[in-house]
């Protein structure tokens, strides 16, 4: 298959030839935001949210919106070209644009911003995930989709490291939420995951899943924080995003989820939440 076409500051070129400066702010401070938007079946799904969030990130860091929606959406229309049936994530990010010389100041806010998109394929989702607990040595804006994201690749890696899937994010005993996904868990028969709030991003997925589990009245919804000890003893426990939607956890710190005989494999909310989920992405096949 041919490298994915690069959306980069009004032109398109490949992966090999799309170059952005050294003096970018993204490269250079972090400075910037991104989305991560999935495409089902080539089809754009929670495109609205995303954009909204997209818009929130701009606004909280203080870079103007640097392109108007029809103009993004030519952008994916062009990126999703080759994934017509398929499934896909589209990239965009925005940066400060590439002031010269470098300053940790923002520049004139008549900057270009440096804006680029483009698209992968979305796998197959593994059947489930192992996670282990860490410490969260993020900074207290967890709720800008900013690219800085080094310690979430720092948890990740040490997850890797540790031959599992995801790091789940604890501060002062509570958990916040994975490297890069959110997290619920079965408790009590209610359905408990962290409000939203600096110390967290508010996922698209996330959001989706509580109006819909709201909408069609499948298990009450408790945004309150979930304490280690209790997600120890949950019976389900499940991570969310954009390109992994419901990703049951299987094992934490080398523990099986849940109890009994269903303990270390997904559970029954869990199934039955991805199956009405993954109606929402594909509206016109019908729950069996
Ligand atoms: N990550 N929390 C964090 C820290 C994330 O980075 C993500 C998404 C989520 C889930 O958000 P959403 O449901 O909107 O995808 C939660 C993306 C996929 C990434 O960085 O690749």
């Amino acid at each position: 298959m041919s490298p994915p076409p690069v959306y980069l500051n009004g032109d398109w070129c490949d992966t090999a030839s799309a170059q952005v400066s050294v003096f970018d702010r993204g490269y250079l401070f972090g400075d910037g935001v991104y989305e991560v938007i999935p495409a089902f079946g080539g089809r754009l799904f929670g495109l609205e949210a995303h954009m909204e969030r997209l818009s929130r990130s701009l606004r909280e860091i203080g870079i103007a919106e640097p392109l108007a929606r029809d103009e993004w959406q030519a952008i994916f229309d062009r990126l999703l070209e080759g994934y017509v049936g398929r499934d896909a994530a589209v990239y965009l990010q925005v940066t400060r644009g590439a002031p010269v010389p470098r300053d940790h100041a923002w520049p004139d806010p008549a900057t270009a911003p440096g804006v680029m998109a483009t698209v992968s394929p979305i796998g197959r989702r593994s059947e489930g995930a192992r996670a282990i607990t860490m410490p969260d040595q993020r900074w207290a804006r967890c709720d800008i989709k900013t690219i800085n994201l080094l310690p979430n690749t720092m948890a990740r890696q040490k997850a890797v490291e540790q031959g599992v899937d995801e790091a789940i994010l604890v501060r002062d005993g509570l958990v916040i939420e994975g490297s890069a996904t959110n997290l619920f868990a079965v408790i009590g028969g209610r359905l408990v995951t962290a409000p939203t709030g600096p110390q967290m991003l508010a996922g698209v997925t996330r959001r989706l899943l509580i109006e819909m589990t709201r909408r069609k009245g499948l298990i009450e919804v408790d945004e309150s924080f979930i304490t280690v000890s209790a997600l120890r003893g949950a019976d389900e426990v499940f991570l969310t995003s954009s390109t992994k939607d419901i990703w049951p956890v299987l094992e934490i710190d080398g523990e099986p989820v849940g109890q009994g005989e269903g303990a270390g494999r997904p559970g029954p909310v869990t199934c039955r939440l991805d199956e009405h989920f993954q109606q929402l992405k594909t509206p016109q096949r019908r729950p069996a």
